[in-house]
């Protein structure tokens, strides 16, 4: 059996192992943006998981652009330093191709981390003044974001090249930005929070604006052979919010700026969850790529081997991301392999674990019932 989920994917010149990506995960872990042995451990774990690709949580481009005070940050030496450590240990010791996702919290920011209840911070908790297209609080209780100015949008622009500037000397394969779950980017995008008159707000053509100029600004610095992605928002589920035609527009106006994947989201600018269902934002991944014409990502409780496998076999969607998957089985790209007939890279060291390996002493795994 030939698995097309385990057949190599190339994207301007970076060659994935298989159509398997770790996604973005926030791990609120870092000292003022500052990656340490956390990262470390956790990246270099997924390195070696079996996925052709791995990408780094949302990084922020400033300070104030960081959603909790562990958020990992790309905006002085001191985080490209403590990066540098961990992107290190990975290239040393996993297998995975590596991407880092870029990003600006906006009036997402300044916020607690999870496991602290996720509210925003109190004056006397470390609150700082969070910014957005328009004064409109994230959600009730909130405080109401600071309407950016041009020159301050252009700050960040600007802040989004520079990381991109830092993510290249760190020497990742890809880099992605993030323009959706409610962060500035999607701000911008979304009527619903984007309520401007000057040439950031009003028309579709103005609200993605930002999105735009960053890819412009970031493609500008980020070699032609390495590709560009970014987290698109495919449904807001709320009445006048973005919709997945408004997902293809974007798509195609990025590309035409060098974007080479879309990885297909919703949800996140309004606080309430999207409907949930195994695979439920497939549908939004196979609609951007037939209608964009651009390679996508498909994401979103993927469960499965046999239900990633259908995605890219039937053409959905270039590749897939897991996110909790990855979490509960640091192997999922392993034990997918086994199931679908295909092999997944195994570090050398962990290599007896595998069956093929030592066919006769048989693995057992604790079982689950759905
Ligand atoms: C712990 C955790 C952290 C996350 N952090 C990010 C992030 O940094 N950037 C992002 O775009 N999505 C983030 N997400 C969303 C995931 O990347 C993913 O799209 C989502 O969980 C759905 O995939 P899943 O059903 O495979 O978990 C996070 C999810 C989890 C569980």
């Amino acid at each position: 059996m030939t698995s097309a989920l385990f057949t190599p994917l190339k994207l301007r010149e970076l060659t994935l192992a298989n159509r398997i990506a770790v996604s973005p995960m926030c791990q609120y872990s870092a000292e003022d943006g500052v990656a340490n042995d956390w990262h470390l451990a956790h990246l270099t774990t997924l390195a070696g998981s079996g996925a052709g690709l791995v990408v780094i949580e949302m990084t922020d481009v400033t300070r104030t652009g960081r959603i909790t005070p562990g958020c990992l940050g790309l905006y002085s030496d001191e985080c490209e330093a403590g990066l540098k450590r961990a992107v290190s240990a990975v290239r040393h010791w996993g297998q995975a191709k590596l991407g880092i996702q870029l990003a600006h919290a906006g009036r997402k920011g300044s916020s607690h981390k999870p496991w602290n209840g996720s509210g925003p911070l109190k004056a006397g908790e470390g609150a700082w003044q969070t910014v957005g297209p328009s004064p409109i609080p994230f959600a009730e209780g909130w405080p109401a974001p600071k309407e950016l100015t041009t020159p301050e949008i252009e700050q960040i622009i600007a802040a989004f090249a520079d990381a991109a500037r830092r993510a290249l000397r760190l020497g990742f394969d890809t880099l992605e930005l993030h323009g959706a779950h409610g962060y500035l980017i999607h701000q911008f995008l979304s009527p619903l929070s984007n309520k401007r008159t000057d040439e950031w707000g009003g028309s579709f053509a103005n609200r993605m604006r930002l999105a735009v100029r960053v890819t412009e600004a970031v493609r500008a610095v980020w070699p032609k052979e390495k590709p560009l992605g970014m987290r698109i928002t495919d449904n807001e589920w709320a009445e006048g919010g973005l919709t997945p035609d408004d997902a293809v527009a974007l798509a195609k106006e990025l590309k035409t700026r060098g974007l080479d994947y879309a990885c297909c989201s919703g949800g996140g600018n309004l606080p309430k969850p999207p409907p949930m269902a195994p695979g439920y934002m497939v549908e939004y991944a196979a609609k951007v790529k037939r209608e964009a014409g651009i390679a996508t990502r498909a994401i979103g409780m993927i469960l499965t081997a046999q239900q990633a496998e259908e995605i890219v076999a039937s053409g959905k969607a270039d590749f897939v991301a897991l996110a909790r998957g990855f979490l509960d089985d640091p192997h999922w790209a392993w034990h997918a392999a086994e199931i679908l007939g295909a092999k997944a890279q195994v570090p050398p060291q962990y290599a007896r674990a595998t069956i093929e390996t030592w066919p006769g002493a048989k693995i057992v795994r604790p079982a689950k019932t759905a």
